[in-house]
C-alpha cells in the first residue's frame, strides 16, 4: 500500500494546485519551493532577502525544468507590510496571463500557504529581541489574516521545538510544554496561540509545525547565527576551529530537510478535521550529542575528500539553550502519516556534497 505522502504526491501531480510560500529565498522554503516545481505545481514566494538569497532560488532554478520554472511567480516584500500579505494570496497569474509579471486581473487564487518567513536564531532574538518580535509576531499575524480574508484551503506554518523550554520530559510530546527561554522561543510560542484563536474566533484552519534542528543543502553556514550543522562544516571545510558551547553532551534530534518537506506536504493536504488546528513534532526521534555530531561530520567531510584533523575546542553553555531536545513523533504518524524518509546519517552523507561544493 503507498504511503500518504505518495498518495499526496500522485494526486497533485494529478491535480497541480497553487501554493504560496513565505521565506522561498531561505533554507527550508527553497527545499519546499524545489520539491513542489518537481511535483508540477504552481507556486507564488514571498521573500524579503533578509536573511535568505536570490542564490537560492538560481540553483532551484537550474534544478527544475524551464516549463516547472514557469509556475514560479516571485514576490520581492515583508510580511510586516499587510499589503505585501494580501496581494501574494492571489497573484500567479492565470494562464492567459502567464508572462506578465505583476498581473493581478486573472490571478488563480492560493490553495494552500506554507509560511516559513521568520527571524530564526535564539541567540539573535536575545540581541535585538524587538526585530524578531515584529517579522515573528506581527508578520505572523498579517499571514494568518490575509490567508483568512482569502479563503486559502489550507493554513501550515514554521512553530518550533524551541516552545518546549524549560520542560524536562523527553522525549517530546506536543502537549506537555514549559516556559520560553528566549524572545525566539515566545514568538513562535505566541504564533501558536493566534492560530488556535482564528480557529476559535474565525473558524480558521491551521496547522503548526515545531521543527526540531532541521538541516540540509542551503541552509546558511555564514554569519553570527548560523545553525550548528552548517557553521562546523564550513569551519572543517576551510580547516578552521570548531567550537562546542560547553561539554559536547547537549543533544539534539537532528531532522533532514526532506522530512520537513514532506511534514508540509501532508499537513497542507490534511483533511482529516482531527488532524486540523493541530501542532506536530517534525523531526526523526532520534538523539545526537554535539560531540556525536562533531564525528560524524568529520567522516562524512572524510568520505568528500575533505580531512580535518583538530579537536573541537569547547567553550561555555550559550544562554538561551535547551540541554536535551528529542521528539515523539507519534502524533504526526497518526494524524498525518508522517514517515521520516531520512536518519541524520543519511542526512548528512546527502547534504555534504552541496556544503564541499558551496564552501570551495
Ligand atoms: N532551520 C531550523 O532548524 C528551524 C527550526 C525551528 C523552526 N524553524 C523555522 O522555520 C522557518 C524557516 O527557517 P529557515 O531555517 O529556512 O530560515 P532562513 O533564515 O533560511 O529562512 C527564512 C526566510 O524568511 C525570510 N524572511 C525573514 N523575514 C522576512 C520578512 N519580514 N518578510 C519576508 N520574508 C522574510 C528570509 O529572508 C529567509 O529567506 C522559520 O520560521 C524558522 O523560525 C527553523
Amino acid at each position: 500500500m503507498p504511503t500518504r505522502y505518495q498518495a499526496v504526491r500522485d494526486q497533485l501531480q494529478a491535480t497541480p494546485r497553487t501554493w504560496l510560500i513565505t521565506g522561498v529565498a531561505g533554507f527550508i522554503g527553497s527545499n519546499l519551493l524545489e520539491a513542489l516545481l518537481n511535483l508540477g505545481q504552481r507556486v507564488v514566494g514571498l521573500d524579503n532577502f533578509s536573511t535568505g538569497h536570490q542564490r537560492n532560488l538560481d540553483e532551484v532554478q537550474t534544478s527544475v525544468s524551464d516549463a516547472q520554472w514557469a509556475n514560479f511567480h516571485f514576490i520581492e516584500g515583508d510580511i510586516r507590510h499587510l499589503d505585501d500579505c494580501r496581494l501574494a494570496m492571489a497573484f500567479c497569474p492565470a494562464p492567459s496571463e502567464a508572462g506578465r509579471a505583476g498581473t493581478q486581473p486573472g490571478a488563480i487564487p492560493v490553495d494552500f500557504v506554507l509560511h516559513q518567513a521568520a527571524l530564526g536564531s535564539v541567540p539573535r532574538s536575545i540581541e535585538d529581541p524587538v526585530t524578531t518580535n515584529s517579522v515573528n509576531i506581527s508578520g505572523f499575524l498579517n499571514m494568518l489574516v490575509a490567508a483568512r480574508d482569502a479563503r486559502v484551503q489550507s493554513f501550515t506554518y514554521a512553530a518550533s521545538s524551541s516552545t518546549y523550554g524549560d520542560h524536562p520530559g523527553l522525549p517530546k510530546v506536543e502537549e506537555l510544554i514549559g516556559k520560553p527561554l528566549s524572545p525566539y522561543a515566545v514568538t513562535k510560542y505566541v504564533n501558536e496561540l493566534y492560530a488556535e484563536v482564528f480557529a476559535r474566533v474565525y473558524g480558521f484552519n491551521a496547522i503548526g509545525l515545531r521543527y526540531f534542528n532541521v538541516f540540509g543543502p542551503r541552509q546558511d553556514p555564514n554569519g553570527a547565527y548560523a545553525a550548528v550543522i552548517p557553521k562546523w562544516t564550513a569551519a572543517m571545510i576551510q580547516d578552521q576551529e570548531v567550537f562546542i558551547n560547553g561539554d559536547g553532551e547537549t543533544s539534539r534530534d537532528f531532522c533532514f530537510v526532506a522530512n520537513a518537506v514532506q511534514a508540509n506536504l501532508l499537513a497542507a493536504t490534511a483533511a482529516d478535521s482531527a488532524a486540523l488546528n493541530e501542532v506536530y513534532n517534525v523531526a526523526v526521534s532520534g538523539r545526537t550529542t554535539l560531540n556525536t555530531l562533531f564525528q560524524e561530520l568529520r567522516s562524512a567531510l572524510a568520505g568528500n575528500g575533505v580531512s580535518y584533523a583538530k579537536a573541537p575546542v569547547h567553550r561555555d553553555f550559550r544562554a538561551g539553550d535547551v540541554r536535551h531536545s528529542q521528539a515523539d513523533i507519534g502524533k504526526a504518524q497518526r494524524l498525518l502519516g508522517y514517515m521520516p524518509s531520512h536518519e541524520i546519517k543519511e542526512g548528512i552523507t546527502q547534504a555534504m556534497p552541496w556544503y564541499v561544493r558551496f564552501m570551495r
